[in-house]
């Protein structure tokens, strides 16, 4: 989703703002464009395209100056086209803006603005900020009275940064719903949507809350409530460093973060017990207890749901967010926990607002440090699983998963669904599971690569799993789709037989998630559901643990897992699946790290 740069030093920035805004990529975009002070002007080059091209095409960093701000967009209002591209200026040219999120009462802005003579270039909704700005400049000669009253006329969600002539060596910035936060550092100060925009330059930041703006120059910074009061705010470390969220070596940041699961996995087991523990006597306090997420985290949830009810004897329900306020009973005694890498997707922050307000208390097992879900909640349980800067989620997935494994846990001894006994084996298995993950990674990539190779052509598949290794299936057709833009469907087996299996014959082909034979609900169940695609002459690929009772073939092609504790075993098909979607993709070369029409976080409706 968009991103936004800012820049105010004391020599030119031209070429850290193009750097800040590649290292904003990651979050998905269509455009991008900067506006530098020159010479008491600002000058502004844009267009569609990656950053690379876009500087190759328009000579972004042949700018020079001291102050700038720049932009990433996807777009939301108005098409992809060098004139909605980001920043947007004024009539006069004397305001530039960029701006995240989404300005609900655009239109009625921009009608007033026109019938007062403003003429709009692009279909942003974006634009109207710049005009408000000059229309309250007209009136006052102040910049700071005319930001904060044009912030003032503004519904909706917003972070925005804007640079003007009237004060070379400032910008000026805000945030409402959207992230924004400053970079504090020595030779400058920063302004980015996240800490990628400026950590190549400084740790030290400071988080921006909702209707606050600040002003910066290149040796201080002011923060306002929208009021003009003046706020202040503690210097945080970011502890992440630049070189960590480089690639390390791998091709693209996706195959690095799924070798870095191992880590991601330990990280998570390190979580505070405290907290965890917490949290399961919350959810047994509370007469209902949500899981909710959207997109990879729904997943998460969905598997939860499936652990709470298998080990707990409890049904927690998995909601996707988008979805929350249709369908949640948020009363008092309910408790939410939301479930989000970048704790800023809209839908999940709205979730949690409408839980919130209507008296439930909340959770969020959350990735990114100061994020706006880490903020909002009760308890904010931060998962530690570093940046993940490919689009795709995978190790901050499976250590939410982990996280959610660690509550059912303690919350099944304390209800003695299971025994401290059994408990301590399983959390043994967990520690495994790290070395378990790398043998695989290690001895089975190759193997995998030619398999995905061999069947890259294919443009159906059905992934198919029972109980827990169902939500494993949607997560793996998910990763297919998105990654290598090839169809793929989840499904629970028993499904299948309810209206799907109409599609199946030789072209149809299926992953088959099987569990180990101990599984012993689940694996008959499974084979049965095999068994009818084969019947009908569908191709079977089997993801399995070795467990034949057949002398007959009952895959077309399997990839066999080591035997492991049914506890581990759904996380093993879950890499199998990142891995097969990873390579498919390598092998239709797609744009790995950042997929077609996708955006990192979130954080429009
Ligand atoms: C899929 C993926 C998305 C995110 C979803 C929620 O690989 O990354 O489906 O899981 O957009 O994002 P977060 O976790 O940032 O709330």
């Amino acid at each position: 989703m968009c991103g936004i740069s800012g820049i105010v030093g004391f020599e030119n920035i031209s070429k850290s703002l193009l750097n800040s805004i590649r290292n904003l990529e990651y979050r998905g975009y269509d455009s991008c464009g900067i506006a530098i002070l020159e010479k008491g002007y600002i000058k502004i080059k844009k267009n569609i395209g990656y950053v690379d091209e876009v500087n190759e095409k328009e000579g972004l960093t042949n700018l020079t100056g001291r102050t700038g701000i720049a932009h990433t967009r996807w777009a939301t209002h108005g098409g992809v086209t060098k004139k909605n591209a980001h920043p947007h200026i004024s009539c006069k040219g004397d305001f530039a803006v960029v701006h995240n999120g989404i300005i609900s009462n655009y239109h009625t802005l921009k009608e007033g603005l026109k019938k007062e003579g403003h003429k709009f270039l692009s279909e942003t909704d974006t634009e109207v900020i710049a005009h408000l700005l000059e229309k309250y400049y007209s009136s006052t000669g102040d910049v700071e009275d005319a930001f904060r009253r044009s912030l003032n006329m503004l519904d909706g969600t917003y972070a925005i940064a804007m640079i003007t002539i009237y004060e070379h060596e400032k910008i000026f910035c805000a945030k409402n719903e959207s992230p924004l936060i400053l970079g504090i550092g020595n030779d400058a100060n920063y302004v980015g949507s996240d800490f990628n925009a400026f950590i190549d330059y400084t740790k030290n930041t400071v988080v921006l809350d909702d209707k606050e703006y600040a002003v910066i120059s290149k040796e201080k910074y002011i923060i306002k409530d929208i009021r003009g009061e003046r706020v202040n705010k503690e210097i945080t470390m970011i502890g992440w460093d630049a070189e960590m969220a480089k690639k390390g070596g791998y091709p693209h940041y996706m195959l690095k973060e799924i070798y870095e699961q191992p880590q991601a996995i330990t990280n998570a087991m390190n979580v505070d017990r405290k907290i965890i523990k917490e949290v399961a006597s919350m959810i047994m306090d509370n007469k209902r207890t949500y899981l909710t997420g959207v997109g990879t985290t729904y997943y998460v949830s969905l598997l939860g749901e499936y652990y709470f009810s298998s080990l707990t004897g409890s049904h927690l329900t998995a909601v996707s967010s988008d979805e929350f306020r249709n369908l949640a009973e948020v009363a008092d005694k309910t408790l939410v926990i939301a479930i989000s890498q970048s704790g800023e997707t809209y839908d999940t922050l709205n979730a949690l607002k409408y839980a919130r307000k209507n008296g439930a208390k909340t959770v969020a097992i959350v990735n990114v440090i100061g994020s706006s879900i880490a903020r909002m909640v009760d308890i904010p349980i931060m998962q530690g699983s570093g940046p993940e800067i490919c689009v795709i989620s995978t190790k901050a997935a499976i250590s939410q998963m982990i996280i959610l494994l660690s509550i059912v846990l303690e919350l099944g001894a304390m209800k003695k669904k299971i025994t401290v006994k059994e408990k301590i084996r399983i959390e043994k298995e967990l520690r495994r599971l790290p070395t378990v993950i790398q043998d695989i990674l290690n001895e089975k990539s190759g193997f995998i690569h030619n398999i995905a190779h061999k069947y890259s052509r294919i443009k159906n598949w059905l992934y198919l799993g029972r109980g827990i290794y169902y939500p494993i299936a949607l997560e793996s057709a998910l990763k297919m789709k998105e990654v290598a833009y090839i169809h793929a469907e989840g499904m629970p087996g028993g499904f299948l037989k309810h209206g799907t299996i109409a599609l199946i014959d030789e072209n149809l082909y299926t992953v088959g998630f099987i569990p180990p034979k101990e599984e012993r609900d689940l694996y008959p169940l499974i084979i049965g559901g095999i068994e009818e695609v084969k019947a009908r002459n569908g191709f079977v690929m089997g993801f399995h643990f070795g467990d034949k009772e057949k002398d007959y073939k009952l895959f077309d092609e399997e990839i066999i897992l080591p035997k492991v504790d049914k506890v581990i075993a759904p996380f093993l098909q879950l890499i199998l699946g990142q891995l097969f979607a990873y390579f498919t993709a390598i092998s239709l070369k797609r744009n790995i790290d950042k997929p077609r029409s996708l955006a990192k976080s979130v954080t429009v409706a």
